[in-house]
């Protein structure tokens, strides 16, 4: 008997289809298969069909371009997954999680103080010290970014925090900082807008400041700033600590810490590592760490000479999420197999694909012209003046009936922007089954 596949797209509706052609073994009830075909019905919505069914089940589609029946391809002795319910996601994080980064991530667990996490952390140290181009021990927190972020602050601010700040995750920074107990001044620039070297300078230049936060890669507002630029300040201000925030930008481009001479860089998996939430990857310079050891109230769970310490022994200072270890350990080996350049080519290329669907409906982007983020596209809907608006709840109804879900704006641009993200594993082929089911929502809109 052929097997069945069902497909549901979890708002109730879905339908029955009997896989065809094939060399098909198995037991009807979706395991040890061989590769086969699987015409998507019915035919009024194929389209849809296909694209849910690719991101349901991890199938290749085909033949999408040439109007025949779309079927998806189903690899070999694949179990049929929970097609219910899976939309992919396009937002800014979190990001789709591969396939095999869930298996790694499903590991069996281990001590976190035994020889096998020590092996672990041992094994990707060298790959995480050579994606972020540095010589420092590279941490791993079982938190999300902002338990870094809270941390850099109460490690390392003594005197006065200069916040800069150009959308809602920087914003919130000076917020977090006071909250900390710390002496903090906003340095603040419109949403879209860069932080620049200039601006920062003169702030720096009043002798108040012993700390700075920066996010390099504006997730609110799709901005990226030119942290080079920045960073390049640190030259004329050696005892102010830099600390940067490159949630949405790293493992997407180029970000050499020892080279830029910033004092902690960090990011959540979530984002372009395409990991699950929950944990971090930082760095810290030597004067961060020297500066932290002097802080009498950094606490214990982010304490940046405890992660030190435990990293000098491939280990964390608490238990950590072993299974992000893992999906780490398998995503750090995409990484390279893929290479560095093509990885940070493959985002400027996916980034411009988004750009330019952007520019054929009429809109225009939220960020000042040159100053784009490369991992997301925030396009103006009416937040800034000029190119086209429409109704983004719907947008993203059609999007989501479609498969996949794309942000409707964030904070106080929600509604009047929308973000799609490219970052992670998105590839031209991947984005173009995206672009095109948005394609045919903005058909409807008009
Ligand atoms: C640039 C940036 N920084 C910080 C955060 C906070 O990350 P989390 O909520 O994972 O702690 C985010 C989340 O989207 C972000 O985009």
């Amino acid at each position: 008997m052929a097997p069945v596949l069902e497909i549901g797209f979890g708002d109730g509706s879905g339908f029955r289809a009997e896989a065809q052609g094939v060399g098909v073994g198995g037991d009807g009830e979706g395991r040890d298969f061989e590769e086969f075909l699987v015409p998507v019905f019915p035919p009024t919505r194929a389209g849809r069909g296909a694209v849910g069914a690719r991101h349901l089940c991890g199938g290749t589609i085909f033949p999408w371009e040439r109007n025949e029946t779309p079927c998806v391809c189903l690899r070999a002795g694949e179990p049929f997954p929970n097609f219910m319910g899976h939309v992919k996601l396009h937002i800014p994080g979190p990001v789709e999680v591969s396939e095999k980064t869930f298996r790694a991530f499903c590991r069996p667990m281990m001590g976190h103080r035994g020889q096998g996490f020590k092996d672990l952390y041992a094994r990707i140290q060298p790959q995480l010290q050579q994606l972020l181009a540095t010589r420092q021990l590279v941490y791993i927190s079982t938190s999300s970014a902002w338990g870094v972020m809270e941390g850099a602050i109460r490690n390392l601010v003594a005197k006065k925090v200069l916040n800069c700040m150009c959308g809602a995750f920087s914003d919130k920074w000076l917020e977090v900082s006071k909250r900390c107990g710390k002496d903090a001044e906003a340095l603040q620039v419109p949403w879209g807008s860069p932080i620049r070297a200039a601006a920062i300078d003169q702030k720096l230049a009043t002798g108040q400041f012993d700390a700075l936060t920066i996010i390099h890669n504006e997730t609110s507002t799709g901005v990226m700033s030119p942290l080079d630029e920045v960073a390049a300040l640190k030259k004329k201000y050696p005892h102010v600590l830099f600390i940067v925030d490159s949630v949405s930008s790293m493992t997407a481009v180029p970000l050499r810490f020892d080279e830029l001479g910033i004092d902690v860089l960090l990011a959540g998996t979530q984002k372009a590592f395409a990991l699950p939430p929950g944990a971090s990857v930082f760095v810290c310079s030597p004067a961060a760490l020297a500066r932290a050891a002097t802080m009498k109230d950094r606490g214990y769970y982010f304490d940046f000479v405890e992660f030190q310490k435990n990293a000098e022994q491939s280990m964390t200072p608490s238990t950590p999420s072993i299974g992000h270890v893992n999906a780490l350990e398998s995503k750090l080996e995409d990484i390279f197999a893929e290479g560095l350049e093509a990885r940070y080519a493959r985002h400027r290329r996916t980034n411009q694909m988004t750009r330019d669907w952007a520019a054929r409906h009429g809109f225009t982007l939220f960020p000042e012209p040159g100053f784009e983020s490369i991992t997301l596209t925030c396009v103006n809907n009416g937040a800034k003046a000029g190119g086209r608006v429409v109704d983004v709840v719907k947008l993203q109804k059609m999007v989501k009936d479609g498969g996949f879900l794309i942000d409707g704006g964030y904070g106080k641009i929600k509604g009047t922007t929308f973000r799609v993200s490219n970052m992670g594993d998105e590839t031209e082929a991947s984005m173009g089954q995206l672009l095109a089911v948005m394609d045919e929502a903005m058909k409807k809109l008009q």
